[in-house]
């Protein structure tokens, strides 16, 4: 409004409380996300494409490990028009109870890995309602499922819309069909997107997963292509299976204490703390209940905001074994090798997994891979690839605690040439995967790390220990081939200095001859002779 506006005019527009009191009314979490939908990763087509299928192949990994199945994961994406795509993710999981199929599918946050503190790949409950919205949004087409829990049992298909207003779903079909998996799900999505080749593309995502994922086989159509592309499974071996923990009480905020402690099942305080908490004994509790001044045998419903003041402070001055770490699924240095010599034609590789380390009372785990020479270009920036939970993470580099911690390591002390506040130069590949109970990601949409101090120093120290095998594998290759330069430089002289010999000291052909046989001879043993010391 300009200041030359009557002031009759403005008065006019003033509101009373009133007034506004008539507009101001509930936003559903799917109203905000479909104004905000750049926060869940579909900001623009290119990105769209790859969210909307990362989302289904990581529920797919999730249902499939979690039932104790090899998962095999049919990829296609369709092109249907210039911008227009129709994706289909159909897995060989545990399939999904009719009832659950339309909230799952058309209610932003619903799921069942939110309230559990497990390693997963998803965690929110909104990745693929999420999806199903933005292809609602963006072509007015529903989403479909297909799913069959079993031989026995019927396969059930549905179209589902989600009402955003209401965030809740719309049936729009709903019906038994003839499908031949004995279980499984398989989900489409008609969407406005870009299919690019290269970075970021749904290809190099579809490579990454099969590298961080080896018991896991892919079967990828890309929409310009008639051809299958075949991933198979670098291992029959399923990742060890997570098992669910409790909070651990160091990591605990006030406000869930207290939370906790009057949604407790327990009647007695000291109890409460040892039902709810991971790594709490009977001693431990009773410790912890003297240290803040408190009863034991309390109730812990009735607390007050000042007695649980008391606890939280005597909970972080009382000795509590570090949680458990089971709740783990590291991939592990052997399968990381594998994942790595499968999809990457370097010629030296090594992986480390660190020992689990625990931020504000989670645990997680770093892992490190690394690729070296061989085909991979030697004067480009190094490859960095960056995995939470067995996820390759394609956007946001620069904001992940993974390339920040990549970015402070000194690569010039471990054989690479490197400018400032950069990654380095060379013919690398470097693997970085964080495995959490629950990964701190910088946003909704999944794709960075946040920079925790726990998290930047087990990564830190585990890209030191990766530099420092590299340094000594970069070393003697450089040595070896210093090695050989020279001795070649000597076998061309050896002729020469037989001639010269012959001429200083008067030696006879033959003689000539028998140095030059001589001297190669020597050369030939200390370059055997190194072969064997090798
Ligand atoms: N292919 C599938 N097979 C079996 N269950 C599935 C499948 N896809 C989804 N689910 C179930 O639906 C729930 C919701 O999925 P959704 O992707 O919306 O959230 P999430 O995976 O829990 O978390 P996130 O938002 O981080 O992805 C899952 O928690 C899981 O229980
Ligand atoms: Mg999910």
């Amino acid at each position: 409004m300009s200041d030359t506006q009557p002031v009759e005019g403005r008065a006019q527009n003033r509101q009373t409380a009133e007034s506004m009191a008539a507009r101001q009314r509930e936003i559903s979490i799917s109203e905000f996300f479909s104004k905000n939908r750049h926060l869940l990763g579909f900001d623009n087509p290119q990105k769209a494409l790859l969210t909307a299928v990362k989302e289904a192949v990581d529920n797919s990994l999730d249902a499939c490990e979690d039932a104790g199945i090899l998962p095999t994961i049919k990829i296609g994406i369709q092109q249907l028009a210039e911008d227009r795509f129709r994706i289909a993710v159909e897995d060989n999981g545990p399939g999904i109870v009719k009832a659950q199929i339309p909230k799952i599918f058309g209610k932003l946050l619903y799921g069942s890995k939110f309230h559990t503190l497990k390693q997963a790949r998803g965690q929110q409950g909104i990745g693929i309602s999420a999806a199903g919205m933005y292809g609602l949004l963006t072509t007015g087409k529903s989403l479909s499922v297909t799913s069959r829990t079993g031989e026995e049992k019927p396969a059930h298909y549905y179209e589902i819309q989600i009402d955003t207003r209401k965030n809740a779903p719309q049936i729009i079909t709903d019906k038994v069909v003839e499908w031949d998996p004995p279980h499984g799900t398989r989900v489409e999505i008609e969407l406005i997107g870009t299919y690019k080749k290269g970075r970021h593309s749904v290809d190099d995502y579809v490579r990454q997963t099969a590298i961080a994922n080896p018991h896991c086989e892919i079967f990828y159509t890309a929409p310009d292509t008639e051809e299958v592309l075949h991933l198979q499974r670098g291992s029959d071996q399923l990742p060890p299976e997570p098992r669910e923990i409790k909070p651990h009480p160091y990591g605990v905020e006030l406000g869930v204490l207290i939370r906790m402690m009057k949604e407790s099942s327990a009647r007695q305080l000291s109890a409460a703390l040892q039902r709810d908490f991971s790594r709490v004994s009977g001693r431990v509790a009773v410790e912890i209940c003297k240290a803040a001044g408190l009863n034991p045998n309390a109730n812990p419903h009735t607390i007050v905001v000042h007695e649980a003041e008391r606890l939280f402070r005597a909970i972080n001055g009382v000795k509590i074994m570090s949680p458990a770490t089971n709740c783990l699924s590291p991939i592990g240095e052997e399968q990381i090798l594998a994942g790595l010599r499968k999809e990457i034609a370097a010629d030296y590789f090594t992986a480390i997994t660190r020992a689990p380390a625990v931020y504000r009372g989670n645990p997680f785990q770093v892992e490190v891979g690394l690729a070296y020479g061989g085909r991979l270009q030697s004067d480009d920036l190094i490859d960095l690839l960056r995995f939470a939970n067995r996820v390759p993470l394609q956007y946001q580099q620069s904001g992940c605690a993974i390339t920040k911690a990549a970015l402070g390591i000194d690569w010039r002390s471990y054989g690479l040439s490197q400018s400032k506040g950069a990654l380095p130069v060379g013919p690398v590949v470097l693997f970085v995967h964080i495995a959490s109970v629950w990964v701190p990601f910088t946003s909704e949409s999944k794709e960075a790390v946040a920079a925790y101090p726990e998290i930047m120093r087990e990564l830190r120290l585990a890209l030191q220990e990766c530099g420092r095998k590299l340094a000594t594998h970069i070393r003697a290759h450089r040595r070896a081939v210093d090695e050989e330069k020279k001795k070649s430089y000597i076998e061309k002289y050896i002729p020469h200095i037989g001639i010269a010999l012959r001429e200083i000291l008067g030696l006879s052909e033959k003689a000539e001859k028998q140095v030059v046989v001589t001297l190669k001879d020597v050369l030939e043993r200390s370059r055997s002779r190194e072969h064997i010391e090798d």
